[in-house]
């Protein structure tokens, strides 16, 4: 069953997003050769209790940490350590909180330092095929409309859409009904209608679309090792068409990055 949110939900929703978008933006910031992903973790948990949220992930279905880190192969579901980003990787940072018993969810794929042309092409199509998918999120549209049209922009690239794993309605549950998956024919599912709330989130490599899971029991990687990158916004339905609520336009005296976090 989906749950249709009211316009004060999107209200709360909003809140909860915005807190995850501006921490988001700030590890953007943070991110640098030599930096060990947990550190990464720790800011991000810290900066979510400073700003009266909790983390989302930590303990969900026994996740270890506030933050998903996945670096390069990996695709989602990386677990923070003492690993240090080097130039030339790319990294996905994947970050929910709940505030005021609503959740929000957002990741974004940063380069670290110089990355090669491809990365850089992965990385924007990550994002650009979230906004293809987002375009499609209106009234009177069915909700696969969103995924072919997600599957379309990767696919025209020359990348693949991970299957393994798919975006979700988002409320008072970090995982609600529907799913949104990120590859399918146009015009089946739900007729799309105001209320909706989604965590749209593409997952694409730039080779083939199997994935493996690590003996840690949570890190996703492609199986042939290919690079994978991620981009994610917590989007409401409305009157207006969707609206991105995951965009931190609140003053916080830290630079605007002008990154995708804040796109
Ligand atoms: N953004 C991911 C998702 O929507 C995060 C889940 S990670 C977990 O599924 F650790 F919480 F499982
Ligand atoms: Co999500």
């Amino acid at each position: 069953m989906i749950i249709y949110k009211s316009e004060k939900e999107i209200e709360l929703m909003k809140k909860s997003s915005q807190i995850v978008a501006r921490i988001l933006s700030e590890l953007r910031e943070l991110v640098k050769p030599g930096i060990e992903t947990r550190e990464l973790d720790f800011y991000a948990e810290k900066r979510t209790i400073e700003l009266g949220a909790r983390p989302a992930f930590k303990g969900y279905n026994g996740y270890p940490a506030s933050l998903c880190v996945s670096v390069n192969e990996e695709i989602v579901h990386g677990i923070p350590s003492d690993r240090k980003l080097k130039e030339g990787d790319i990294v996905s940072l994947d970050f929910g909180v709940i505030y005021d018993g609503y959740y929000g969810d957002a990741a974004i794929t940063v380069p670290v330092g110089q990355v090669s042309d491809l990365a850089r092409k992965l990385i924007a199509v990550a994002e650009s095929s979230f906004y293809r998918g987002m375009e499609q999120m209106k009234e009177g549209n069915r909700l696969s409309d969103i995924s072919a049209a997600v599957q379309a922009e990767v696919e025209r690239a020359g990348f693949s859409v991970i299957r393994a794993f798919v975006g979700h309605g988002i409320g008072q549950k970090l995982h609600e009904e529907p799913q949104v998956p990120n590859f399918g024919l146009p015009g089946h599912g739900p007729k799309l209608r105001r209320g909706l709330v989604l965590a749209i989130e593409p997952m694409i490599a730039a080779g083939k679309w199997e994935v493996e899971i690590l003996d840690d029991g949570w890190t996703a990687v492609t199986k042939d090792r290919s690079l994978a990158a991620h981009f994610e916004h917590t989007v409401a339905l409305t009157g207006e068409g969707p609206v991105i609520l995951s965009v931190d336009n609140q003053p916080t005296g830290i630079p605007e990055s002008g990154g995708p976090a804040n796109a």
